[in-house]
């Protein structure tokens, strides 16, 4: 048999955990689906729960969306499962008489869904095994986040895993940055010529940039509780990223290096938090019930809601207030990023129509919406000079036009050996760097969060981080059609 060049085995620790089956499986389906997996690709799922193999050909069935029986089959006849605990030699020595068995292994992705603790384990597991050993192909390790919890522990890690592991093995993965919605970012700043010359601190009064969800911890409340924390989960990795495609310079070509080069220079500019200011540059809440969650400590003061002020300190953006927030079970599923900009000097217009001017909104859909839409003021047909707000804007996509989710193209990079859209250790110690001030001065802080309703848009308190009256958070894409219209 001969074995095409892409040939290779998908090895998921973790494979019956949520990540697995809602995500990486389906992608990994579609991939198949797409004709974009070569024929001998085998996928083997690792976990304790024992499956023989039919069981777990089932169990995996029921989790791939309805598709046509043929490509459903063959994915199934992919598919392998080895049972056994991870922290034992046994189970190393049996992965690697599975992946012996393959006429096409010397290529080998080893994908780590599990909890951040086993991280190191698997990894002295794999290399006491001799598979990461690239001897006559290569050998990938996908980590997911949270790398650490914190700055130290993420430096304890990148410590352990660099006397086992060359860097270019190890794919830190953020899945948020594998959205189109995200990547189109690069594509809006540096495809286009009339965004670059606003796109400063001259023109730009403050970006906001939001991650809403209606869902809670959903099952998952014991890890989240324990290791997450809205700042953790979401802040330090999925919205500093888009803060630093938002930030950036161009990068000198759309080479790996080159635009993490970029991504860690915003991130090393952003202003550390001076400690008596994070009341005024931080809110963090608790949705109600939160505590009342099976797996949630007694009295636990994890935030599910956190909104951060930042700035990046460099000579673009220097006192440009850059307003991060996410938060579980609030009012809608909305991410966006809102770009507001400087009002003109003179306002030729006050009084025609309208007490103050509307300020131009730059808004970006990243979820559910993928659009770009721009608000700008224009006159109101009619003899007196009214100006009212319009809004042009544009879907990203054409009718019919499929989107690929984050993970299948995540997935495939790892196959190609693409790193550019996957975390270089220097980002994620300078997001924790950004972030751990924060979590630090909370910890200190002996007052629960504040509560907020679920259904909510967090707490009322999350506005006082504008410090300005007519400043607020920008909820929707669509004002109302009223004159200072709510947003
Ligand atoms: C994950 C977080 O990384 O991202 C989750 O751990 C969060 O808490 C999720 O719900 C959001 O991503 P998406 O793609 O579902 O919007």
């Amino acid at each position: 048999m001969s074995c095409a060049t892409e040939s290779h085995a998908y090895v998921i620790f973790g494979a019956t955990g949520n990540l697995a089956m809602a995500k990486l499986l389906p992608a990994l389906f579609q991939l198949h689906c797409l004709g974009r997996l070569a024929p001998d690709v085998r996928i083997l799922g690792c976990g304790r729960t024992p499956f023989t193999q039919e069981a777990w050909r089932r169990e995996v069935r029921e989790h791939l969306p309805a598709s046509d029986p043929g490509p459903l089959e063959s994915f199934l006849q992919r598919l392998d499962y080895l049972t056994g605990r991870l922290e034992d030699a046994a189970f190393y020595q049996a992965l690697d008489v599975w992946i012996g068995a393959g006429e096409c292994a010397n290529n080998v992705i080893f994908y780590l869904s599990v909890s951040p603790e086993l991280y190191v384990p698997i990894t002295v597991g794999l290399v006491e095994a001799g598979l990461l050993a690239e001897r006559t192909g290569w050998r990938r390790m996908v980590i997911e986040k949270p790398f650490g919890h914190d700055l130290q522990s993420a430096r304890d890690l990148q410590h352990e895993l660099n006397l086992r592991l060359k860097e270019e093995q190890i794919y830190r993965i953020d899945h948020y940055v594998g959205k189109e919605s995200v990547q189109n970012l690069l594509v809006l700043r540096f495809a286009n010529m009339i965004l670059e010359p606003l796109w400063n601190r001259h023109y730009i009064d403050q970006v906001q940039i939001t991650h809403a969800e209606t869902i809670g911890v959903n099952g998952r409340a014991s890890y989240y509780d324990r290791h997450g924390g809205a700042t953790r989960d979401m802040i330090q990795s999925h919205l500093l990223q888009v803060l630093a495609l938002l930030a950036m310079e161009p990068p000198v070509s759309l080479e790996a290096e080159s635009l993490r080069d970029e991504k860690v220079k915003v991130l090393h500019s952003i202003r550390p938090l001076d400690p008596p200011q994070l009341a005024s540059h931080a809110v963090r809440a608790q949705y109600a019930g939160y505590q009342q969650e099976a797996g949630v400590a007694a009295g636990s003061h994890t935030e599910t809601y956190a909104a951060l002020k930042l700035y990046v300190d460099n000579w673009r953006w220097h006192d440009v207030p850059f307003y991060l927030r996410t938060g579980k079970r609030l009012k809608e599923r909305r991410s966006m990023v809102a770009v507001r900009f400087r009002e003109p000097p003179i306002q030729l217009f006050q009084g025609a129509g309208v007490s103050a001017a509307y300020p131009n909104w730059l808004l970006i859909g990243i979820q559910p919406d993928d659009v770009v839409q721009m608000e700008i003021s224009a006159k109101v047909p009619g003899e007196e000079t009214r100006t009212r707000q319009i809004s042009m804007d544009a879907s990203v996509g054409n009718p019919g036009e499929r989107k690929a989710e984050a993970y299948e193209a995540l997935l495939m990079d790892v196959i190609q050996g693409d790193r550019s859209l996957f975390l270089r250790y220097d980002e994620v110690k300078a997001a924790w760097n950004v972030v751990d001030p924060f979590m630090h001065g909370w910890a200190d802080d002996e007052r629960p969060p504040l509560q907020y309703p679920v259904g909510s848009w967090g707490p009322k308190a999350a506005d006082q981080i504008f410090g300005q009256a007519d400043r607020e958070w920008r909820q929707t894409l669509r004002c109302d059609d009223k004159p200072g219209g709510k947003c």
